[in-house]
């Protein structure tokens, strides 16, 4: 009974005891991580190869571990592989740390069962043209070196259910795309892709967006660079991107204007990189279709584009006021409620604009004048500082038909969406012989009341010479001279 006591106890004893060094080997490993230098994946140099003549892998025993549960390859293709494997009895044996040096293969297949209980694998130093298959479901691997292998593919799902990996080393490969990484359960991950020139600055900066910098660390962050493929917009200059540029772009993001119920998206257009110096890059914002009713109040430093289009906003005030909105070239407000451009009188930004896009508002008068590049700029240059207005209904009169029309055909780059308001007709349809009817109808009236009045006024000489001629020789004064009353200045002639 007492014996049965104390083996229970000596268990428990035992089981908090493995429990304790269990947690101590955790903190030591994310303690590891978490520092600059990462957990090394279970590594031997090639002086601690096997004899090739006998079999080209052999047993060793870790410190700490059971007896010889890690394994060394060398110099293999895939017949080899397969033969030091069995020599060893690596399928009968618990080995948990393997690495494979200079193995040359076509394909390295990581689906199969054999792999299932690794908890650090590493290939390195050899030619391994892709890497094949998915690990199997629960495989304990923390730490993967794929390292220096002129890798071309690893398949996108290989790495998906590795939900304990930690370490991953992809440098010196030739990958253009990265596999996808499970790193959702917010552990700290460790990821090395220098000398990988080839992979997509898209790729990795997705990682960067996901997780936050916090939770991947790149190793050799500075020695690191990636590929932008023409595909991607946001450097068709560059070729090869810094990383710490592309982790400079995310906190781009968090400068984006943003409200309680919009976000605004932020890219880089260009980027030119000096060494030594921080990098001087264009942004463009896109604040479309959020509802907006104001401009936002404030834009990322170096904002050249600013896309509002498909807002309900009013006012273009911010554009000739806002000190962020001075390095805009480009502005695009199609589809809002702007009523009027009076405001972007003498601002900046046009003096410098690129274009400026106002389709299908509400803009009725276009005082010409104030897009007319002479008052402000005297370095115009034809090709810059173009202008849309299409969709918007001008009020329409005799004026626009014979100057705005010819001015929006000249400075208007959808002059020909350009509508009237008070006229179902395209401005640049309208003809001023139409336009200009009442006016001159008006001139014509003129001259008849210009006639009218010379034959009242030859009528009225008339009729007063004819009155002194009867007064002369009649003696009477005809009607209605003769009813007219005594005026005070009459006595002049009762002489
Ligand atoms: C991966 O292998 C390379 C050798 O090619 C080595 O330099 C590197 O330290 C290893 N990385 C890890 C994380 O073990
Ligand atoms: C790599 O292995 C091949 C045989 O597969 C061998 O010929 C070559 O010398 C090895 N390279 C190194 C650097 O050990
Ligand atoms: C492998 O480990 C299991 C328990 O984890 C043990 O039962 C088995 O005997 C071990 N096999 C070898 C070959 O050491
Ligand atoms: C890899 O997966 C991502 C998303 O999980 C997908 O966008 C991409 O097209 C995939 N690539 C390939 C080659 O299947
Ligand atoms: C892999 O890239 C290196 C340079 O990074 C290059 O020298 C080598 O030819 C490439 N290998 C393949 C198979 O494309
Ligand atoms: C960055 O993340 C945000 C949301 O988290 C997403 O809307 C945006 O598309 C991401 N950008 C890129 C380039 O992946
Ligand atoms: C990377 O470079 C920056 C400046 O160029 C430096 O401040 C930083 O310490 C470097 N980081 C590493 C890990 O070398
Ligand atoms: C980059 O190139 C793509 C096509 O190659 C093009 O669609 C895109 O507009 C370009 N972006 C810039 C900013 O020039
Ligand atoms: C502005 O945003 C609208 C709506 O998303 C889009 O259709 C348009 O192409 C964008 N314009 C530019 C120049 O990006
Ligand atoms: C503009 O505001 C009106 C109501 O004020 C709303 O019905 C409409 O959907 C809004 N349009 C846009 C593009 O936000
Ligand atoms: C657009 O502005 C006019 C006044 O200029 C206003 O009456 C109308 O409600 C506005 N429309 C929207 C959708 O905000």
């Amino acid at each position: 009974m007492q014996m049965q006591w104390l083996a229970m106890i000596m268990c428990l004893y035992a089981g908090v005891a493995s429990a304790r060094t269990d947690e101590e080997d955790q903190q030591q490993t994310s303690s590891g991580v978490s520092s600059s230098l990462p957990e090394q994946c279970f590594y031997r140099p090639p002086t601690d190869c096997p004899d090739s003549s006998r079999c080209p892998c052999k047993r060793i025993t870790l410190a700490n571990e059971p007896e010889g549960n890690a394994a060394l390859c060398c110099n293999t293709d895939g017949q080899a592989l397969e033969y030091g494997l069995s020599c060893i009895g690596f399928a009968h044996s618990n080995i948990s740390y393997v690495h494979i040096r200079n193995a040359t293969l076509d394909v390295f297949n990581v689906y199969e069962i054999r792999w299932r209980m690794l908890k650090s694998l590493a290939i390195t130093d050899g030619r391994i043209k892709k890497v094949q298959g998915q690990f199997r479901m629960m495989t304990p691997t923390q730490c993967l070196n794929l390292s220096n292998n002129a890798l071309m593919e690893v398949e996108n799902n290989s790495l998906i259910r590795l939900a304990q990996l930690t370490t991953l080393d992809l440098s010196y490969n030739n990958l253009t795309h990265l596999p996808v990484l499970n790193i959702m359960n917010g552990r700290e991950f460790w990821l090395d892709i220098s000398g990988t020139n080839t992979l997509s600055c898209h790729d990795v900066y997705q990682y960067i967006n996901k997780t936050g910098e916090k939770q991947i660390t790149f190793n050799r962050e500075n020695e690191t660079v990636c590929s932008s493929l023409a595909t991607w917009h946001w450097f068709n200059t560059t070729e090869r991107v810094p990383l710490t540029q592309l982790l400079y772009l995310s906190s781009l993001q968090t400068e984006c204007p943003k409200g309680d119920t919009w976000q605004c998206q932020c890219d880089i257009s260009r980027m030119d990189i000096i060494d030594g110096k921080p990098p001087t890059h264009a942004v463009n914002v896109d604040c479309s279709g959020m509802q907006l009713t104001e401009l936002p109040e404030k834009l990322p430093q170096n904002t050249i584009l600013l896309n509002v289009s498909y807002n309900n906003i009013t006012v273009l005030d911010d554009l000739s006021t806002n000190p962020c909105y001075e390095d805009l070239r480009e502005f695009f407000a199609d589809y809002n409620n702007i009523s009027s451009i009076n405001k972007l009188e003498g601002s900046k930004f046009l003096d410098n604009y690129a274009l400026l896009s106002l389709r299908y508002n509400k803009i009725k008068s276009l005082p010409t004048y104030i897009l007319s590049p002479s008052a402000h700029n005297k370095n115009f240059m034809i090709s810059r500082n173009l202008v849309r207005l299409g969709g918007n209904k001008l009020h329409c009169d005799c004026n626009t038909a014979k100057y705005l029309k010819a001015w929006l055909q000249a400075r208007i780059l959808d002059s020909d969406e350009v509508m009237c308001e008070n006229v179902k007709e395209k401005v640049i349809d309208l003809e001023p012989s139409k336009m200009c009817v009442y006016p001159g109808d008006w001139t014509d009236y003129i001259y008849y009341i210009i006639a009218i009045e010379v034959i009242l006024l030859i009528g009225l000489i008339a009729k007063v010479t004819y009155d002194y001629w009867v007064f002369k020789t009649a003696g009477y004064l005809p009607w209605p001279a003769n009813k007219m009353p005594k005026l005070p200045c009459d006595w002049l002639f009762e002489t």
